[in-house]
């Protein structure tokens, strides 16, 4: 009873928020790191919404062993069979039923009565247990129920068959103490309830996610649902690391654990940020670039002394990387080497004689090679593997007179080598024009920003883009020393995936 369990939406609600197009491997990719992260749920998708949904399950199902995985369905009879048939490969199968449960839905959208939805929660509820020992039951929009409805539901469907019954705050209403009450309500008026574990599901439209979220753990939830990096609907959800350190640096206070293994959480957050390609602000609780950055000489002085002093939380327990060391021309493999497995990677030979190449070629357009930019270079070499189009060479003149003109040159998947040249309104139109003239896909491009890596003005210069296409948007990223060559690489890494995406149909 003292153990939470971390449910982890990153690749339902969280890939639900705008732009977010994860491909099928991506989501793999997160699952596994998930699992070794060591969350205890994951819930791999929508499977009746998208084919794509539905495979991305299936792959997890198989692969992905040790955590239990769940997808979300409809509360109808033929959405569940279809998501079952999704899950049922996975050690630990789970069937999650979401039904409105508000007024403002069941008067709006639904146009059902507080009985009809009773029903069809009984219903479902049952069908499901046929399928799958492990239902959970999602009374939508709670946080804006008549609580004594609620509580009716619960009843009913604990009753039916469901063994974790969740309590979300949908659209980020609730306040803190009002959230608890609900919470603690359920103890005290669903006769049934010690059958099934309570759970709950904050949105960020206030801010308060996070707060609602420890507030229902203290008062009896045992089950916590959100995402890495608080990405999700709107605002988000709530911000799973955030939740875990809490817990974890305030034992004291909540005297609750979970199965995490918090040194994960960095590695986490860097590949969720990096395959969604949402950035995570540098002000950012837990994983953000400056959460254990002290500036203030106030501060400094006190952490030379004693780390406690300004440190509520060690950065080597969320798998931070030290920034201290810092590599160089000089570096050998040996050095380069041991950087990579302190910071979690282990590549193959032919990856690793890549990356030490890409390495070599960095050190010697920038003095001091950090951790952050080795991350980059890694998630650089990562995007370069079974690209359509690879980007060759680069040339462009730009300036206060001249007209901004590319000339590029790709090399495709077969090895045929395609070159061409293009005007522009600036040095990275004219770069896409010329790319564009070479790959001649229509889309268009909804996003582009570039930020630095590091400080100076050797940094890499990470570009992260997205493209529309037939009404579907892809991400991609691109980084470099050279800006203009990082947005050459961002616009192929988005157009390989948009080339990938058809293929698979
Ligand atoms: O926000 C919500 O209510 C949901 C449910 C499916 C749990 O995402
Ligand atoms: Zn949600």
């Amino acid at each position: 009873m003292n153990k939470v369990i971390i449910f982890d939406t990153t690749l339902r609600d969280g890939e639900q928020a705008a732009g977010g197009s994860l491909n099928i491997q991506e989501k793999l990719e997160i699952a596994k790191q998930l699992e070794k992260l060591g969350v205890d749920v994951i819930e791999a998708g929508f499977p009746v919404t998208s084919p794509g949904d539905f495979e991305a399950v299936r792959l997890i199902a198989k692969e992905v062993r040790k955590p239990t995985i769940c997808v979300l369905t409809h509360a109808n009879l033929e959405a569940i069979d279809k998501s079952w048939e999704s899950v049922k490969d996975a050690a630990h199968p789970r069937i999650h039923i979401v039904l409105s449960s508000s007024d403002i839905h069941l008067f709006y959208q639904l146009k059902k009565t507080r009985e009809e939805i009773l029903e069809m929660s009984q219903r479902t509820v049952a069908h499901a247990r046929k399928y799958c020992g492990d239902i959970e039951f999602s009374a939508m929009d709670a946080s804006r129920t008549d609580p004594q409805y609620i509580y009716q539901i619960l009843q009913v469907v604990i009753d039916a068959g469901a063994t974790t019954v969740n309590i979300p705050d949908t659209v980020g209403y609730a306040m803190p103490a009002e959230f608890g009450n609900l919470v603690e309500g359920a103890f005290k008026n669903v006769p049934n309830i010690g059958k099934a574990t309570v759970s709950v599901h904050c949105h960020n439209d206030l801010g308060l996610a996070v707060a609602n979220s420890l507030e229902a753990i203290k008062r009896g939830a045992r089950q916590v649902e959100g995402t890495i990096n608080g990405i999700g609907e709107r605002a988000g959800n709530a911000s799973l690391e955030e939740i875990i350190m809490a817990i974890k640096t305030r034992q004291n206070f909540f005297n609750l654990t979970t199965g995490i293994d918090t040194t994960q959480i960095y590695k986490t957050s860097r590949l969720v940020s990096e395959l969604t390609g949402f950035p995570v602000q540098p002000n950012k609780a837990i994983v953000g670039a400056n959460a254990f950055r002290h500036s203030s000489g106030l501060h400094v002085d006190g952490m030379i002394k004693a780390a406690q002093t300004f440190e509520i939380m060690d950065p080597k327990s969320v798998g931070v990387p030290s920034s201290s060391l810092v590599l160089g021309k000089t570096s050998g493999r040996h050095a380069f080497r041991e950087r990579l497995a302190e910071l979690g990677y282990t590549p193959s030979e032919d990856d690793f004689n890549r990356a030490f190449a890409a390495f070599k070629d960095l050190a010697d357009k920038k003095r001091d090679v950090t951790d952050r930019d080795i991350e980059s270079l890694v998630a650089q070499e990562k995007r370069t593997v079974s690209e359509t189009y690879h980007l060759d060479r680069l040339q462009v003149t730009c300036g206060d007179r001249g007209i901004p003109t590319a000339a590029v040159r790709l090399v495709k998947a077969d090895g045929k080598v395609l070159a061409d040249a293009a005007l522009g309104a600036g040095p990275v139109d004219a770069v896409y024009q010329a790319i564009n003239r070479l790959v001649g896909v229509p889309n268009e491009l909804t996003e582009f920003s570039v930020k630095s890596v590091t400080e100076g003005i050797d940094a890499i210069g990470e570009v992260l883009i997205r493209i529309a296409s037939d009404g579907t948007t892809y991400t991609g990223r691109g980084s470099d020393t050279d800006i203009i060559v990082a947005s050459a690489k961002a616009y192929l890494n988005a157009l390989n995936r948009l080339l990938a995406a058809k293929r698979t149909g």
